[in-house]
């Protein structure tokens, strides 16, 4: 996958609430597209699914990976395991799932594809749980299900090392990962980009740059030579999703 360049102006912030809702599908699935790669169909968004929201129902997998982290409410695919808020997973492609999918509650998550996605339908699923098809092959593995607070700590030096960063999956081949990262309130500093593209969702507080300041809800992209959110101070403390990408 080639770096991204989802936004045409790399780091201006996209505001979750000035982005409009679009419908998904029939069922009810609504989305906010926070960055999107015309050519890969890479796409990064915010999914709103409905109380009461009953899928297809039908199993399936795709050719792509689905990358989610729940923000609120919970949600299930097989009719019995749910995610709940702050619950992680990595769903490579190749990976059947879905034949009861629904939420009681509603829910909403961030979600990452990282190539255009179809569903590609299972009719005699081997198994209600999810399972890998043979064709899988993704080194990050399959992260079922990883509760925030239950992420090991990643030791790195590519970022402050006040910095606490959790690691959520983690490609050994290529160094694209997915991170927590925690600042800590009274931050300063004047860190070196990480080496590799990346993408940031700001969960909680506030991270200053020498443009702006990105709060909760607030995405956007940079480059390997930019650190995350080109941060340079955090006085409230903040709490961030880094998608890092392919090392080059
Ligand atoms: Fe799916």
């Amino acid at each position: 996958m080639t770096a991204l360049a989802k936004l045409e102006t790399p780091l201006l912030p996209v505001s979750i609430s000035e982005v409009p809702w679009e419908p998904i599908g029939i069922h009810g699935l609504q989305r906010k597209i926070l960055g999107y790669d015309e050519q890969s169909g890479h796409v990064t968004f915010l999914l709103d699914i409905p109380a009461g929201w009953h899928g297809g129902g039908v199993a399936h997998y795709h050719e792509c990976c689905e990358e989610v982290l729940l923000l609120s409410g919970s949600v299930t695919l097989d009719g019995s395991h749910y995610w709940h808020a702050g619950d992680y997973f990595y769903r490579p492609a190749h990976v059947v799932h879905g034949i009861d999918e629904k939420s009681e509650e509603g829910a909403r998550a961030l979600v990452r594809c990282d190539a255009r996605m179809e569903l590609l339908l299972v009719h005699e699923p081997d198994s209600h749980a999810e399972y890998p098809l043979p064709a899988f092959d993704d080194p990050r593995g399959h992260v079922f299900d990883l509760p925030l607070n239950e992420a090991p700590r990643l030791e790195t030096n590519s970022f402050p090392s006040t910095w606490d960063l959790r690691a959520l999956s983690d490609n050994a081949q290529t160094g694209a990962r997915t991170i927590l990262v925690t600042i800590p309130a009274g931050w300063e500093g004047d860190p070196e980009g990480p080496g590799q593209s990346w993408e940031a969702y700001c969960l909680d507080g506030e991270v200053s740059s020498a443009e702006t300041t990105y709060h909760a809800g607030d995405y956007t992209v940079g480059d390997g030579s930019t650190p995350p959110l080109a941060a340079r101070a955090s006085k409230a403390g903040a709490r961030f999703i880094l998608w890092c990408f392919d090392k080059t």
